[in-house]
């Protein structure tokens, strides 16, 4: 039975991207609330040495599963794997890392369909499987880690705002044919201390021949906040949408960048 304090003790979670960054702390914040869990990303090892480490925090049962979202069989083979070492999944994560950034114009089209794949395809694929179970549960939560390009795109991340675009208009679309009990929301962070923003610090600042710190400083003068997000305060705004008090949010983009979208 559930309990205030593990509310999620009834339900199965898939927590895509899982071992690191935003997707970890995803991870854990469900665990604390008592969660099964089944926990995704292509390299086995950072995910088979979070397994104990996610039920010492709470889950009462941890499943790794290695995938690549680039890759539509893995994506298919793990729903099914998902599904028989866990049940069903009331809680769907979509999460990955993010594509690379430069020229729009340099991107070839394989590497538009590869991220495409890992993105939309992914989230459609794996929404497709586990729908029907949490309908007839009654419960559901799609929860998609996009990125706030969704609203304002991102100079020099051409490939990414077109994807998270994407991600936009698919999720809202799906969120009117879900049916009642089951919702889909998508979460945008802003600058997140991740792995992932190490990357993208690095790399602009090759590109820009100046220091790493020089780019964090430009990047957080547009953070009224004034500095970076916390992974974990991004996992328990995903742990709230997966809640039973968030069951009227349906269809919503929420931001949690520290205000740095300037749009309404
Ligand atoms: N951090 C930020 O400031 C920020 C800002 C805006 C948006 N976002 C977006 O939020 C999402 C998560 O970001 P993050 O910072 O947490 O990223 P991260 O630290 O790079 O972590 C990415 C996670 O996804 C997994 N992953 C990557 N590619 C995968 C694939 N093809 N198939 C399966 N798993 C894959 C990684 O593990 P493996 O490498 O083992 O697969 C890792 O567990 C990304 O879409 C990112 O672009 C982040």
């Amino acid at each position: 039975m559930p309990t205030a304090d593990r509310p999620h003790r009834d339900h199965h979670a898939l927590v895509c991207g899982a071992s690191a960054g935003i997707g970890r702390a995803v991870a854990f914040a469900l665990a604390s609330r008592g969660a099964r869990l089944s926990i995704l990303a292509r390299r086995a090892e950072p995910l088979g040495a979070l397994v104990p480490e996610l039920q010492w925090a709470g889950a009462r049962e941890v499943f790794a599963i290695a995938a690549d979202l680039a890759d539509e069989q893995g994506v298919i083979d793990a729903a099914e794997a998902v599904l028989a070492q866990g049940g069903p999944v009331h809680i769907l994560i979509n999460n990955s890392g993010g594509p690379a950034g430069g020229p729009l114009l340099s991107v070839s089209s394989a590497a538009f369909m590869a991220v495409f794949r890992q993105h939309v395809i992914s989230a459609q694929l794996l929404s497709q499987r586990f729908v029907p179970g949490m309908a007839a549960a009654g419960f559901g939560r799609i929860v998609n880690i996009v990125s706030t390009s969704v609203y304002e795109p991102i100079p020099g991340l051409g490939l990414s705002n077109t994807v998270r675009a994407a991600m936009g208009g698919w999720s809202k679309s799906l969120s009117r044919e879900l049916p009642p009990g089951v919702t889909i929301n998508n979460v945008l962070p802003g600058f997140t201390d991740t792995e992932r923003l190490v990357g993208l610090a690095a790399a602009r600042a090759a590109a820009q021949g100046i220091g790493v710190e020089e780019v964090r400083r430009g990047w957080l003068a547009e953070v009224p906040e004034g500095r970076l997000i916390e992974p974990e305060e991004t996992a328990e705004t995903v742990a709230f949408l997966c809640s039973a008090a968030a069951g009227a949010i349906r269809g919503v983009s929420l931001a949690v960048d520290g205000g740095r979208s300037r749009g309404i």
